[in-house]
């Protein structure tokens, strides 16, 4: 038996005490699945999920997400069935895919951005025997303690030592971390457990223990905070990272036990750019299309997933991070490059231009004269072009009468103009030949900035074929 495969922790029990002291539970019921669920968590509890929809959506998800009723909903109301072909053009942490797979209905995902590819990808594989990703990763963690028992460290919070030299990530690799996103002790004791997960990357459990430590990262171990945007915490100075990580573990394999049964079902995930479709899925297979693409918005999909991205070696340079960016549609100004030219897509379209003239001329009259600001009337225009370019590229994959369903919220951050981004898709889609089917409301948020309400609408298509 080689070391990755050893299988028993020695003490399971010293292992779950700082869970059982942090929770107040008894031991023996810290190490239910699912026993800390409902103590109350400041990371990611805006990202609400309700708790039958939690195997699989749970194992990760960020806080943009959109929620599993939502595509249930519209694989209702679209009549798919086990011989419908579902696509997420921008699937993210594979909502749409995980729900498809749990319904037994084929899906098809691409996502730009690795960290979120990676999540959808592992979330939709429910082949693994979860009694020995269970054992393996167990095998892993006594290999990490023991490490910590010869740092001088335990897994327990509390005991800071003085003397170990702490693990730090290289100087490059640290700097594109948020600052004080994870504190120097849990950094260490998360590098030690990585280099034990590394020794044994060939494992078939590999790819769902690192993401079970993706989500104890963004959960508990650092010192993230989602609401909706990304921000730092109080520092955490230590945490039981290896109990954590174990946690998520024995999360998963309990929902490995029910979902293994559906592992047949076929959900496949590309990473790729929406914007560049061609060759990618085969011609006038997709029937329905459930997705979220990015709005207009600021948002940057590389800040809110970035500890984890740089922790599981996603993203280790500032390169590789410009590399990730330019590959996402234009939905923010910090991903504005020269060359670009999705706005091409629009020359035509006389309300995005009417937009884009308005925040420009804003702009002017408040004197606002930052790199950031003087961009927001050109990522407006590279934003529609770019969804515009997409739908493009989506028509060869379609099959005449499929239906679409994409969910966009109003937005109003460039300088409080407002952005009826669902109105203005639509038309976009109308332009590309496809049918406008109607318009739901999904959910409305009050902008403090304009006094009105936005909207999140789902913007309903028919391609005609
Ligand atoms: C609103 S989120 C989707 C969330 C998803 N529905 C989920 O449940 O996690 C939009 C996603 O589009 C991805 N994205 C941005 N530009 C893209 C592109 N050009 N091609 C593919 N995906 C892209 C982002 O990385 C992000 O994950």
């Amino acid at each position: 038996m080689s070391g990755c495969e050893s299988d028993h922790l020695k003490n399971m029990t010293e292992l779950l005490l700082p869970l059982a002291q942090e929770t107040r539970l008894p031991v023996r019921d810290a190490l239910r699945p699912g026993a800390h669920r409902n103590r109350r968590r400041s990371n990611g509890d805006a990202n609400r999920l309700d708790p039958t929809d939690r195997p699989a959506h749970g194992w990760y998800r960020f806080v943009l997400s959109f929620p599993p009723h939502l595509v249930r909903d519209y694989l209702h109301r679209f009549d798919a069935d086990s011989k419908t072909v579902c696509f997420d053009p921008f699937c993210g942490t594979g909502t749409t895919l995980v729900e498809c797979k749990k319904l037994g209905i084929a899906s098809i995902g691409v996502e730009a951005h690795p960290m979120s590819f990676f999540a959808a990808a592992t979330k939709t594989d429910w082949a693994a025997d979860p009694e020995r990703l269970l054992a393996h990763a167990e095998g892993v963690a006594q290999r990490a303690l023991e490490q910590f028992n010869s740092d001088g460290i335990s897994d327990a919070p509390g005991n800071v030592p003085s003397r170990v030299r702490l693990r730090r990530l290289p100087a490059e690799t640290a700097s594109l971390l948020l600052d004080n996103s994870i504190s120097a002790l849990p950094l260490h004791k998360t590098l030690v457990l990585l280099e034990k997960l590394r020794e044994c990357s060939g494992s078939e459990y590999h790819r769902h223990e690192l993401l079970a430590l993706a989500q104890a990262l963004v959960s508990t171990v650092g010192n993230l905070h989602f609401g909706p945007e990304v921000g730092v915490g109080p520092p955490k100075m230590d945490v039981a990272v290896i109990a954590r990580w174990l946690e998520q573990i024995r999360t998963i394999a309990s929902d490995l036990r029910h979902l293994r049964s559906q592992w047949q079902t076929k959900a496949s995930v590309i990473r790729a750019d929406s914007r560049d479709l061609a060759g990618l899925i085969e011609p006038q297979s997709v029937d329905v299309v459930i997705t979220s693409p990015p709005y207009p918005n600021e948002k940057d999909y590389t800040r809110t997933t970035r500890l984890e991205s740089v922790l599981l070696g996603l993203l280790q340079t500032k390169q590789e991070l410009r590399a990730i960016k330019q590959f996402l549609m234009r939905s923010n100004t910090r991903n504005v490059y020269k060359g670009d030219d999705d706005h091409f897509w629009i020359a035509n379209h006389p309300e995005i231009h009417r937009i884009a003239d308005a925040i420009e001329r804003r702009r002017i009259s408040l004197g606002k004269t930052s790199g950031f600001e003087r961009m927001y009337a050109a990522v407006t225009k590279l934003y529609f072009g770019g969804m515009a370019k997409h739908l493009h590229q989506l028509k060869a994959i379609l099959r005449p009468g499929a239906k679409l369903a994409y969910v966009v919220g109003d937005q109003a951050s460039y300088l409080r103009v407002m952005i009826r981004t669902g109105q203005i898709l639509a038309d976009v889609a109308r332009a590309q030949g496809y049918e406008v089917r109607g318009m739901d409301l999904f959910r409305t948020r009050f902008s403090t900035a304009t006094g009105e309400q936005l909207r999140e609408e789902v913007v309903l298509l028919r391609w005609p074929g």
